[in-house]
């Protein structure tokens, strides 16, 4: 079956890599994917798919049926683009100032309408049904998961996997780990409100500034002391803003930051932590706060049965030598948890990096940028996973 599964993935290659750059020239944000969501859905029609566009806004559901089959599985791409400038010099940058494919999702779309291509020329091998997810607002919350689940893209769905493009690993290599995989991400926001005034007369002021100030470095004793070091935790502020002329104490400051976390406890202990450091500070300087605290995604989940159907599916394509099993978690977030928290799940990273080609910027970067290679090897999987659905 590899063999057949390589060669159909040649075969469309040079398609899926135009239907890439088209989509990185055209890049589209958050809900606002109308044209990435219409090369999906045109893509699904032309090989007679059943196709439903708007599910969670301007997300594509296509439905591959087999005759027979009780069992459904889903692919997911995500096909929103970043609000940051691309700093590649390809003759397929970005054609729009300010929004760009730096996190690859232009190429999780192509690659799903080559996997879609494949396995309708396969389908007299197919055992359970498919369905397409093509998913809008990955990069913000709450993110286009939680919406298309709200319009009932999981309904008759027994399994979902994922991919995403990862230059930290090399072409032709692929790395996922059972259990939690990528944290909760949350974020939060301080406004301390103490009393301005003169500089030079700091004893008739209460300073925000300082009292932000230790806020920020008792914070980062939340980690080292109150997180068990067995587990795992980020808490980073990263933003202060606060003053407007060098000789005024001004009257508040606000902050903000995000927390990671792997574990409903550390989340909960993290959380709570900051609001009684932020109480207890404050009241200590007589001055007042907000504590606002907003819940991003959850924890992406990888269930065993779904890891295993991705872990053999991978050896049987590219040896167990390649594939990088299992990884410790990432802290980075991705609402593909929001599926693996309802059904089970796998989420898989397809090496995208290839170091004597220079390419290898992390997700983000504004050089980021795929080896387009990797695009076989990510068709290969989802299509190994739907042809091995009925395991
Ligand atoms: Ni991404």
């Amino acid at each position: 079956m590899k063999d057949i599964i390589f060669e159909q993935c040649h075969q469309h290659y040079n398609d899926i890599v135009t239907i890439r750059r088209d989509i990185h020239q055209h890049p589209e944000l958050r809900f606002d994917v109308e044209r990435t969501a219409g090369i999906a859905a045109d893509a699904l029609n032309t090989l007679g798919i059943s196709v439903k566009t708007g599910i969670g806004k301007t997300g594509v559901v296509g439905d591959l049926e087999v005759s027979g089959a009780t069992k459904r599985i889903a692919l997911r791409a995500d096909m929103d683009a970043l609000p940051i400038q691309e700093q590649t010099d390809v003759p397929y940058k970005s054609k729009i100032d300010g929004k760009a494919h730096l996190c690859g999702h232009d190429a999780h779309t192509a690659m799903l309408i080559g996997t879609a291509r494949i396995l309708s020329h396969l389908k007299s091998s197919l055992k359970v049904n498919i369905r397409f997810i093509f998913q809008p607002c990955e990069e913000a919350f709450p993110g286009g998961a939680p919406a298309m689940i709200e319009d009932g893209v999981l309904d008759d769905v027994d399994e979902i996997y994922g991919i995403h493009v990862f230059p930290l690993y090399s072409v032709g290599q692929y790395a996922t780990c059972t259990g939690p995989m990528l944290a909760q991400s949350d974020t939060f926001e301080i406004t301390i409100t103490g009393r301005g005034g003169h500089a030079a007369f700091p004893h008739l002021t209460v300073d925000p500034i300082v009292v932000g100030t230790q806020f920020v470095n008792a914070a980062q004793s939340i980690v080292s002391r109150n997180v068990d070091p067995l587990d795992s935790a980020v808490v980073s502020v990263t933003q202060f803003h606060g003053g407007d002329a060098k000789n005024v104490i001004p009257p508040s400051v606000t902050l903000g930051g995000t927390v990671r976390t792997l574990d409903k406890d550390v989340q909960k202990r993290v959380r709570t932590q900051l609001e009684n450091l932020i109480a207890g500070i404050a009241n200590a300087h007589e001055a007042t706060y907000t504590f606002a605290y907003q819940e991003g995604c959850p924890v992406t989940y990888n269930h065993e049965p779904c890891v295993d159907t991705v872990v053999s599916s991978a050896k049987a394509l590219v040896g167990k030598e390649n594939v990088i099993f299992p990884i410790p978690p990432i802290l980075g977030g991705e609402d593909f948890a929001c599926y693996s928290e309802k059904i089970p799940a796998c989420f898989v990273m397809v090496g995208a990096g290839n170091e004597q080609k220079g390419i290898v910027n992390m997700c983000h970067h504004p050089q980021f940028d795929i080896d387009e290679t990797s695009m076989i090897y990510g068709m290969a999987l989802t299509t190994s996973i739907g042809l091995m659905g009925n395991r």
